[in-house]
């Protein structure tokens, strides 16, 4: 397939930021050669940091349990986006205890530029019905949507709480135009379906769209043929997230300083 890259599943380390070192490195220049682009020099080794101070404050907040290197490496994918493309508008649904959003944020924070405006329903309760589940944030504790997220990230951060299909309408009039969109909330198909063509209407002419869970219905698929869009998806482990880029003109090359390593 000539847009997507399967990394092989066995790849098992007892240091796991080795493991997701190698994988992210792998699916970052699959991503940046599609693309024909350029990382700005020593980003991984920036990801890796953003990572192991995410996993120190999973373990000392108790937020829940680390997901591990896969979820890990899908994220500093995001991150390598964002460093990247240099969005100065972005635009998530779907937070929770906001890891998606730390890396976004940390790479909006190593950009020095730009914003990251965070949907996420809250549902009254929590997100459990019963007793919390291993790895839940009680109910009680609904309050902190995005709790993962380090302070010092937090500046460049808006949340808007509340449903999707009331939000993002909302957002997308006040903001006019956005850079880049990431899907994380409902993940059913004619939810998935109606946030790309919302969002896509506002994205700005070489503006990203990426989703999560790109494999759980044909949404993302049926889109991507919708706008006659170029996707790429990284399909070696779920999550599988996929990213389309609107046609736009090129991006610009990210200053290089140093060897010009990822
Ligand atoms: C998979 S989690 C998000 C994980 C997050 N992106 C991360 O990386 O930590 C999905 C989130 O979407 C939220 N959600 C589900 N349906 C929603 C809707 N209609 N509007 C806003 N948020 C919604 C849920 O409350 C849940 O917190």
């Amino acid at each position: 397939m000539a847009n997507s890259v399967s990394v092989p599943g066995r790849l098992r380390s007892s240091a796991s930021h080795l493991a997701s070192r190698t994988y992210s490195s792998g699916v970052l220049d699959a991503f940046l050669g599609r693309f024909g682009l350029r990382a700005p020099s020593g980003m991984a080794s920036k990801a890796n940091e953003w990572s192991n101070c995410l996993e120190d404050r999973y373990r000392t907040l108790r937020v829940r349990r680390w997901p591990g290197w896969r979820v890990q490496a899908y994220n500093e994918i995001l991150y390598a986006v964002v460093r990247v493309v240099r969005p100065q508008v972005v635009l998530e649904t779907g937070v929770q205890h906001g890891l998606s959003s730390s890396y976004l944020l940390a790479a909006l924070s190593d950009n020095d530029l730009g914003t990251l405006h965070s949907i996420e329903i809250a549902p009254p309760g929590g997100w459990q019905r019963g007793p919390p589940a291993a790895g839940q944030l009680p109910s009680e504790e609904v309050a902190r949507i995005g709790s993962a997220i380090p302070p010092q990230l937090r500046d460049r951060w808006k949340l808007h709480v509340g449903p999707a299909q009331e939000e993002l309408p909302r957002l997308l009039q006040e903001l006019g135009q956005i850079d880049l969109f990431f899907h994380d909330s409902d993940h059913s198909e004619n939810h998935m379906l109606w946030e790309f063509r919302s969002t896509w209407e506002h994205l700005a002419r070489g503006g990203w769209l990426a989703s999560d869970d790109i494999d759980y219905n044909r949404a993302f698929d049926v889109f991507s043929r919708e706008v006659n869009g170029v996707p790429w998806k990284w399909i070696g482990q779920k999550p599988r997230r996929g990213l389309i880029r609107k046609e736009g003109p090129p991006l610009p090359t990210p200053p290089q300083s140093g060897s010009g390593h990822v």
